[in-house]
């Protein structure tokens, strides 16, 4: 009988972010010390050097810079190709809370399920034009598509399931992957940033919003299976990036829905700092109903419910946003 071909092993190699099941998970936690006497010396020294949720210390984040004019915008796509991750409520909330500071702020709907455009109030039936127009038709100008987002400062390139049809008919197209980056092109020199709001994919869509952004956010949940994926996720960006987009960065990777309570939530934090280090916000987003109940409502958090947790958790991200990538 000839010797059997060996059976490749899948190998892990350096993904530290693929959790293995067969392996107890180990987090040394940073170990907590008494709290000084209020207004002592060393009660000053904690509070500065205060560990944040991600098990590092929380740095000093000043309000972003005010802006004298808008353009020059940073375009940066939000992306995970896992759905309910957070990625439409980060992009309404970190919008209109960068908004509040000042920008200009373009959100851009590139999911044809329309969930940004529902939670910004509209109705995805009685749309005129939408982003499936301004890629698919020379004709349709960026100027004709937008519209106001409700939130001052804000405005939005909206979307409904047309949009679906628009991954099928590029494929056909020359430049398929630059499309958005075409059409996106005249907004730069009127925005300060532009959002985009990912499909659950890694399709030519996805390809084609990395194509057309300066840099990437993956928010992800704070939980085991979320991290699954993450590993594809990295290959698709570094793919585009190395044949597309040589520009591309990854701005940050975001923990959402984070329930501070459990040990669990906190260990999926930590093997996010551990596996992308410095590329995960300080900010972390805990769960609470008050996101759906804003969804629902067709407003963000940061005016739904201003003074809310989740409202000042986005106000915080946007400026460690600015700080990171807008104003450096
Ligand atoms: N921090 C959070 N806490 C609780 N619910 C959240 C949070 N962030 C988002 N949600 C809710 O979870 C669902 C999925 O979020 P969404 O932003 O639409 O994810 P994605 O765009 O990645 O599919 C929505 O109903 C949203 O209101
Ligand atoms: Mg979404």
């Amino acid at each position: 009988m000839p010797p059997r071909a060996s059976i490749p092993q899948p190998s892990y190699g350096d993904d530290v972010t693929t959790p293995r099941t067969e392996e107890p998970l180990q987090f040394p936690l940073p170990e907590r010390e008494p709290a000084p006497a209020e207004g002592t010396r060393a009660a000053v020294q904690t509070k500065e050097t205060e560990i944040g949720p991600t098990g590092r210390p929380m740095p000093f984040l000043p309000d972003p810079k005010p802006v004298a004019t808008h353009g020059n915008a940073r375009v940066i796509s939000m992306c995970n190709q896992k759905g309910g991750v957070g990625k439409t409520t980060t992009t309404i909330n970190l919008g209109a809370s960068l908004a509040e500071y000042g920008r200009k702020v373009l959100l851009v709907d590139f999911d044809p399920q329309g969930s940004l455009s529902v939670g910004l109030g509209l109705n995805p039936h009685e749309m005129d034009l939408t982003v499936y127009n301004l890629l698919m038709d020379p004709e349709t100008r960026l100027d004709e598509v937008v519209v106001p987002s409700g939130v001052p400062g804000m405005d939005l390139l909206p979307s409904n399931i047309d949009l679906s049809a628009a991954e099928v008919q590029l494929v056909h197209e020359v430049a398929r992957e630059q499309t958005l980056q075409r059409v996106l092109a005249p907004a730069i020199a009127e925005y300060d940033v532009i959002l985009i709001d990912c499909q659950p994919s890694l399709g030519l869509l996805t390809v084609n919003a990395l194509t057309a952004s300066h840099g990437v956010i993956v928010p992800l949940e704070c939980e085991y299976f979320a991290l699954r994926g993450v590993a594809l996720l990295k290959t698709t960006i570094d793919k585009v990036k190395a044949r597309l987009n040589p520009a591309l960065e990854v701005d940050g990777v975001l923990g959402t829905m984070y329930d501070g309570r459990t040990l669990h939530g906190r260990e999926v934090l930590e093997r996010l700092v551990q596996a992308w280090g410095d590329k995960v916000f300080h900010t972390v987003i805990r769960r609470t109903v008050k996101f759906s109940d804003s969804t629902v409502a067709g407003e963000p958090i940061t005016s739904y419910a201003s003074g809310s947790t989740g409202a000042g958790a986005y106000r915080q991200l946007a400026k460690e946003v600015a700080l990171r990538c807008l104003d450096a």
